[in-house]
C-alpha cells in the first residue's frame, strides 16, 4: 500500500485548517498512520527543500516553513501520493481549482496551506525525514 507526506505548513497552523485538511482526507477514505505538530528546524527545512536551493525563494522558503509550527502527517493508500497532489491543487493557489484545499484557502505561492510529496520516491525520502519509524502504526481499518 502506498503512503506519502503531507504537510500542513504555519499558515495552514494558524488559520485553524489542521481539522479540515485532515478531514478531506479521512472522507476521501485514505488511513492517517503517523501525525505531529513540530517545529521544523533551519537544517531540516534546508534539506527537504533541497532541490530548490538554487532558486531564488529558497531563503524566503525555508525562513517560512521555520517561521511556526507545522502539521506533519503520514498518510497511506491506493494511489494516495497522486490522489494527495489532486486534492491539494496547483503550487500557485491563485491557479488551484476551487474545490481543491489550496484554491479553496491560499492565496500566495509561498504561503500555500499544504506541502505533499510528488512521487514515490520523495515519499519516501520526505517520510524519513520526518518520522521515526516507531512513530509510524500499522492498523487496518474495519470500515
Ligand atoms: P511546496 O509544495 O511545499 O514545495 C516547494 C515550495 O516552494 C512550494 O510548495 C511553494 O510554496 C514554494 N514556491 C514555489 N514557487 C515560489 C515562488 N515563486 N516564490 C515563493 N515560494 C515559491
Amino acid at each position: 500500500m502506498e503512503r506519502t507526506y503531507l504537510m500542513v505548513k504555519p499558515d495552514g497552523v494558524q488559520r485553524n485548517l489542521i481539522g479540515e485538511i485532515v478531514s478531506r482526507f479521512e472522507k476521501k477514505g485514505f488511513t492517517l498512520v503517523g501525525a505531529k505538530l513540530m517545529i521544523v528546524s533551519k537544517e531540516l527545512a534546508e534539506t527537504h527543500y533541497g532541490e530548490h536551493k538554487e532558486r531564488p525563494f529558497f531563503g524566503e522558503l525555508v525562513n517560512f516553513i521555520t517561521s511556526g509550527p507545522v502539521f506533519a502527517m503520514v498518510w497511506e493508500g491506493e494511489n494516495v501520493i497522486s490522489t494527495a497532489r489532486t486534492m491539494m491543487g496547483s503550487t500557485n493557489p491563485a491557479e488551484a481549482a476551487p474545490g481543491t484545499i489550496r484554491g479553496d484557502y491560499g492565496v500566495q505561492v509561498s504561503m500555500n496551506v499544504i506541502h505533499g510529496s510528488d512521487s514515490p520516491a520523495s515519499a519516501e525520502r520526505e517520510i524519513s525525514l520526518f518520522f521515526h519509524e516507531q512513530e509510524l502504526n500499522n492498523y487496518k481499518k474495519e470500515v
